[in-house]
């Protein structure tokens, strides 16, 4: 199982959709997504990410952006059940997938989303930036209550824990089941946190319940559960184990806990 990791590309959404959807296929994406995406869910998806592709991609440590790294089996294809850009899409056209970006999608097998801010900023600037970013619609067919409630929660626990200084955000992580517990989440995420090392800055998640081990292993350490009543945005929540997020922190220069780093 020879695994590469690459930066991601427009052409790795189809394989990051497919991803996507077996990584949380428990947890919080069910009531995300009460209904199941459905094509028009796809299709504000895709949009989205390219929008932010094109609007907030950091290409060097010293702008502040997105950085997406792919991981790829260069042996093995993965489930060859990939979503395609769905027919409505708009700039269907301008992303049609070539037979060998077919291929390559096939062979994602897991994505790291970092959002790196590598200056300390002043208040001021954070409440312009914040001011200055455009509307942001939900999916159609999403709870987008419960997103609301998420991203105030998020903001708020960035706010009382980074506050003005520099961070790198993993913003998701997410290994095709199929390819859990093979040492793939691990590779990108050391591909990642060599951004933080290099910029001197610290590192920011909220872990879910299956990721929190690997992080502590990584450096991360807990800060405090992440604040939010899910039930209350989605009933059907509400007999479930309690949906917990950990914030945690990877303090600038952290090592590896089992010192194999
Ligand atoms: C959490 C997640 C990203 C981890 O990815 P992964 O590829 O399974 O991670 P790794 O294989 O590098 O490490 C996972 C565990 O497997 C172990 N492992 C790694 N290689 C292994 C191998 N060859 N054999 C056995 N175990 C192995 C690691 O030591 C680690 O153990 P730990 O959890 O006790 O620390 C993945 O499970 C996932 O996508 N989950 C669903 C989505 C999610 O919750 N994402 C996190 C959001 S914060």
């Amino acid at each position: 199982m020879p695994i590469q990791v690459r930066q991601g590309t427009p052409s790795d959404y189809p394989a990051r959709e497919r991803i996507f959807q077996g990584a949380f296929s428990a947890g919080l994406r069910p009531h995300i997504f009460p209904n199941g995406l459905t094509e028009a869910d796809l299709i504000h998806n895709f949009s989205e990410n390219l929008h932010g592709y094109k609007t907030n991609l950091s290409t060097s440590d010293t702008q502040a952006g997105q950085r997406i790294f792919v991981a790829y089996d260069t042996d093995t294809p993965a489930d060859p059940s990939d979503l395609l850009f769905p027919e409505a899409w708009e700039h269907r056209a301008e992303y049609e997938l070539s037979d060998e970006e077919k291929k390559v999608a096939k062979k994602i097998v897991g994505v790291a989303i970092w959002g790196l801010q590598p200056f300390a900023r002043t208040q001021e600037q954070i409440d312009k930036e914040a001011a200055e970013e455009p509307p942001h619609a939900h999916a159609p067919g999403a709870n987008g209550a419960l997103l609301d409630a998420m991203d105030a929660a998020m903001t708020a626990s960035k706010k009382k824990y980074i506050g003005l200084e520099p961070y790198l955000y993993l913003r998701v992580l997410a290994i095709d089941p199929a390819y859990q517990r093979r040492g793939v989440g691990s590779l990108l995420l050391d591909e990642g946190l060599k951004i933080a090392d290099r910029c001197n800055v610290q590192a920011y998640l909220e872990a879910t319940k299956v990721g929190r081990p690997l992080y502590a292993r990584f450096g991360f350490e807990d800060r405090e559960y992440m604040d939010f009543d899910v039930a209350r945005y989605a009933p059907a929540a509400k007999d479930e184990p309690q949906h917990e997020f950990m914030v945690m922190i990877r303090p600038v220069g952290a090592k590896k806990i089992d010192g194999k780093a």
